[in-house]
């Protein structure tokens, strides 16, 4: 286990007390994980390599990431306000800051296998896909950011599946197009770099991706109503976001759970099956008082009476 010996390490060295939370996380894991992860690092190295970028750049990332979300949580905590409130500041600041983004999404590809929400998400995700596999010939990603999604649905999909993915940000595009290039060199994805909302509604999909956006928009039930519309038939859509989750470019409060139900519900999404992760492990009605962040993932489809 070289590869996770050395991320722990260098974790240690540079932020000692979350090294102690990962290594809480990986004490509770069984060994299928622990292999799964050291695979998966060794995989990203190579692709970090590959794109002139180094592990240790990746660990960097992570931890400037980690320290950027703790920053954005004592504020949050403080005020009770995310720390930004318009979509152009986040634009300039972080979508069309190379740098930064390029950091903020190779710094999140590594946690979500360091963290356990959004593992358990990942994991959620993973069985939606296998349990739609049959249905599936039109796929579309919105916000692939590090591209670790698409490149699972890629390898797990049949070959002939069609492929579109949209991003806001040309960076996570290229991020995603270079996951996908290393992993899978012949598969012909197409890549839109704008804003999902100004994307035209004239396709339809038997399955919809878009991790962590939603709370990325001013208005979320303009988005979610445009993902209903782009559902084929018997669609599916794999959502998820979170509540109580300050971050540099988190535009939309989800104050609680039922917040996002409601909503998916007003625009006519109907769930099937859902994951709730709060990222500390405390009973319930603590992390709801304490306003502490909640990962959420549902699988949903078209209300059949729309
Ligand atoms: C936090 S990352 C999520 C990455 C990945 N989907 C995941 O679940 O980990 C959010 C991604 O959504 C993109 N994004 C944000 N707002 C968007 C919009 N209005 N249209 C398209 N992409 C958007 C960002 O550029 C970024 O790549």
């Amino acid at each position: 286990m070289r590869n996770i010996k050395y991320l722990l390490s260098y974790i240690d060295l540079k932020m000692p007390l979350h090294k102690k939370k990962i290594d809480i996380i990986l004490a509770n894991k069984d060994i299928f994980f622990i292999q799964e992860l050291e695979s998966f690092l060794a995989d990203y190295s190579r692709y970090l390599e590959a794109n002139n970028l180094s592990i240790d750049y990746g660990l960097d990332a992570y931890i400037k990431m980690v320290k950027d979300m703790i920053k954005c949580q004592i504020k949050f905590m403080r005020t009770g306000n995310y720390p930004v409130s318009n979509l152009s500041n986040t634009i300039a600041d972080v979508y069309n800051n190379k740098e930064a983004m390029l950091s903020y999404m190779i710094g999140l590809a590594l946690s979500q296998y360091l963290w356990e929400s959004h593992y358990k998400i990942l994991q959620h995700f993973r069985t939606a896909l296998i349990d739609n596999k049959e249905n599936i010939k039109k796929y579309i990603e919105i916000g692939p950011g590090h591209g670790l999604f698409l490149r699972h649905a890629i390898t797990n999909l049949d070959p002939g599946v069609d492929f579109v993915t949209v991003d806001i940000s040309r960076t996570s595009l290229e991020i995603s197009k270079s996951i996908i290039e290393h992993a899978v060199p012949d598969k012909e994805v197409r890549y839109i770099n704008k804003d999902i909302l100004s994307l035209e509604n004239d396709q339809q999909y038997d399955f919809i991706l878009m991790g962590e956006v939603l709370e990325h928009v001013e208005q979320p039930e303009l988005l979610l109503r445009k993902i209903h519309d782009s559902m084929a038939t018997n669609g599916k859509a794999f959502l998820s976001t979170c509540v109580n989750c300050p971050a540099i470019d988190h535009l939309y409060h989800f104050k609680s759970v039922d917040d996002i139900r409601s909503l998916f519900n007003d625009c006519g999404l109907e769930i099937e099956s859902e994951t709730v992760v709060p990222v500390e492990n405390l009973p319930m009605e603590e992390i709801v008082k304490k306003k502490i962040t909640i990962n959420y993932s549902a699988l949903v489809n078209r209300k059949k009476y729309d």
